[in-house]
């Protein structure tokens, strides 16, 4: 860590280093260095083709400086690159800048097959094949002087609001770049000066990943500080440290965000959400036997294709409710509002007489269960796919937690309701059921139980209890799963003395977790990447719910291998001394 110190000691004065900095600022183009990290552990040979393929990349970087708007990720065979200018720069600055960061890099990092250089108005990084992880290596830059002792609450008040406010601007930016500053006012002459960026590639979820782990390292109390990560950064100051004219004039370009939408609107919504019984018919050829694709505890499920040639898959359920027809359209309208790359999204519905009908994106391959339980075709699923399936859950499951609105707890998550794309996406799918069907909405008793056996939280299994924790986990469970392409209730079902997870226990105990992993991935995997999962899989099944972590921090040890995990206990027991035919399996809807 590099520590350096501002040019005042005195808040007072810092009004007149604004002045000068600022100038400083305006008149020069002179990239500054910050830090660097040589990711340690491989080198390579001088003369070599990778120190040609390099050079390669590095000046193609250097040459593309100026062309795509401070951003550009480029690979020369094996080697991976980029850089990223602060979103104030010049071109001319970031052109500098990149040529700097290009030369040095090779100096600092001598025969390194990875690393980064941040700069303050650029960051460079390549890497030998590997993929460019957004949150490692990272690096805090502290300004030491501290603020007054009088101000130290009201400053941290405010800066942690600040910063906040400034990581949802970024993430909600819909600009080219995924940049913002924020100026507010700390004392009537001194102002708190912001920046954040992510790079214009991340998703929404990983710039807020990103930004989250840069401000928990902020520290408190100092005048200034900056995180440094590959894919993001954040800064702030008591003096003006970018560039505000370029700012000022950014934000007059962007276009104001969009009205809030009325009741009107979500009036006009439902309406496009609600179709035919004669279109849905048509569809399924009259909901025949040959386009069944599934059935479950909520109805059987039907694949569908519009004249237009869009397939459906079309769920027509059983449930006999009460429920009146309103409630039905506003709450099926609400979970089609719920969308994310990892849910099955909900098209819209069908209410005619006694049909209740739900339509969902069709989803063309097959669900997960299908590949990984079946000896031939978990041989598809490499490590490197069920590692990205596992995170593509767990952003799913987040957002259902924490994004939307709704603050949907799941229910029955598991293999079979994981449906995966043609790119082996995963989706999860029946979400939001306990709502559409006024399943009771309360956390505590619920009359019926919805849930998998296997899957099943001791609470919700044993007394109903549901909430976000029982959804952790099953996802617990589901992790274990993916790693062992073993099913938990294979093992009940053939009266084994242990279940999945008191082998995953044992194996995590006894530091053979390797031993626990699917036969048919021992040729390649990431070693690391296998203990983790196994890690956060005994976690997520701790018998207490407040002993599992919440699927946002879960998010975060995915991403990070530098958050530490705590230490699991043994996990839940109840599997063994529970009855599964006193827990009704045909609940189960599936697409397969
Ligand atoms: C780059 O990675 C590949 C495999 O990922 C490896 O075979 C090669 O030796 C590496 N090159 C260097 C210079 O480390
Ligand atoms: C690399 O090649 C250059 C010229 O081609 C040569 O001068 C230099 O000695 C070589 N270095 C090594 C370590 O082989
Ligand atoms: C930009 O990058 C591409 C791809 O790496 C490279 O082919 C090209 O020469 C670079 N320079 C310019 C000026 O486009
Ligand atoms: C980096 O490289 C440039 C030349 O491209 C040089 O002018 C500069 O002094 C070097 N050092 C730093 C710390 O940027
Ligand atoms: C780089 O590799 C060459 C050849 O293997 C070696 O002589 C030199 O010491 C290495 N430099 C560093 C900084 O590791
Ligand atoms: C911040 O301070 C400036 C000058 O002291 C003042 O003009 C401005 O109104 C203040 N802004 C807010 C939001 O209080
Ligand atoms: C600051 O931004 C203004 C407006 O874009 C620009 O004219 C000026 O050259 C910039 N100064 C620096 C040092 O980048
Ligand atoms: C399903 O996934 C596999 C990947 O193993 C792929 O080969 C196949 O084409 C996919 N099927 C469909 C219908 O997309
Ligand atoms: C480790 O896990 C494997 C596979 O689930 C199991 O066969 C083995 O018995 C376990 N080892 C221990 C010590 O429990």
């Amino acid at each position: 860590m590099r520590i350096f110190k501002p040019s005042s000691t005195h808040l007072l004065l810092l009004s007149l280093f604004t002045l000068l900095l600022t100038f400083a600022i305006a008149s020069e183009e002179t990239p500054i260095y910050s830090a660097h990290v040589c990711t340690s552990g491989s080198y390579y040979q001088p003369n070599t083709t990778f120190q040609t393929n390099l050079n390669i990349l590095l000046s193609s970087l250097v040459s593309n400086a100026t062309l795509h708007d401070g951003f550009f990720r480029t690979t020369v065979s094996e080697v991976k690159g980029l850089f990223f200018c602060r979103g104030d720069v010049t071109p001319s600055l970031c052109h500098h800048c990149v040529t700097a960061a290009a030369s040095n890099i090779t100096i600092y990092c001598t025969n390194q097959t990875e690393s980064i250089i941040w700069y303050d108005q650029c960051t460079l990084r390549y890497s030998n094949n590997s993929n460019l992880d957004n949150t490692f290596p990272s690096v805090n830059l502290i300004n030491v002087e501290s603020v007054p002792d009088s101000d130290l609450t009201r400053f941290n008040n405010i800066l942690a609001s600040t910063v906040n406010d400034i990581k949802h601007e970024v993430m909600d930016s819909n600009s080219g770049k995924k940049f913002a500053t924020k100026e507010v006012n700390f004392t009537s002459s001194v102002k708190l000066y912001t920046l954040a960026q992510c790079t214009p590639d991340m998703s929404t979820f990983d710039c807020d990943i990103c930004l989250s782990m840069a401000i928990s390292t902020l520290g408190d109390g100092k005048q200034g500080a900056q995180s440094l990560l590959p894919g993001c950064n954040l800064r702030y100051e008591l003096y003006p440290f970018y560039n505000v004219s370029a700012v000022s004039i950014q934000s007059e370009l962007t276009p104001p965000p969009p009205p809030p939408s009325s009741v009107v609107d979500d009036l006009i919504d439902v309406e496009s959400l609600q179709f035919d019984l004669a279109m849905v018919e048509a569809a399924t050829e009259g909901f025949s036997d040959e386009n069944k694709i599934g059935q479950g505890g909520f109805g059987v499920v039907y694949k569908g294709v519009f004249p237009n040639g869009q397939e459906i898959a079309v769920k027509r359920l059983s449930v006999t409710s009460l429920q009146g027809a309103v409630e039905f359209r506003n709450e099926a309208a609400l979970v089609a509002k719920l969308q994310h790359r990892n849910l099955v999204r909900l098209l819209g519905f069908c209410l005619e007489g006694w049909e209740k009908i739900l339509l969902y994106e069709y989803i063309p391959n097959k669900s997960l269960d299908h590949f990984l339980f079946d000896h031939v075709k978990q041989r598809e699923l490499d490590w490197s796919r069920r590692y990205k399936i596992i995170l593509g859950i767990a952003r799913g499951i987040l957002y259902l937690h924490e994004d939307s609105q709704l603050r949907i707890i799941h229910r029955d998550l598991k293999a079979s309701n994981v449906l995966l794309d043609e790119n082996m996406i995963p989706k999860i799918s029946d979400f939001g059921m306990a709502k559409i069907i006024q399943e009771d909405h309360t956390q505590v008793n619920t009359g019926r139980i919805v849930g998998t056996f296997g899957y099943m939280s001791p609470e919700y299994a044993m007394h109903g209890h549901f909430s976000v924790k029982s959804d952790v986990f099953s996802f617990g469970v589901l992790v274990l799963e993916i790693v062992s392409g073993k099913k938990n209730t294979d093992f009940y079902q053939s009266n084994h003395a242990d279940d999945l997870l008191s082998h995953a226990w044992k194996n995590w105990t006894e530091k053979t977790p390797l031993e626990f992993l699917d036969p048919t991935l021992r040729g390649s995997y990431s070693r690391n990447e296998v203990n983790r999962c196994i890690h956060i899989g005994l976690l997520c099944v701790q018998e207490n719910p407040s002993d599992r972590p919440s699927m946002a921090t879960i998010a975060l040890m995915l991403n990070s291998y530098s958050v530490t995990l705590s230490m699991p206990r043994q996990p839940a027991s109840f599997l063994r001394t529970r009855n599964p035919n006193r827990l009704n399996q045909g609940l189960d809807a599936k697409i397969n």
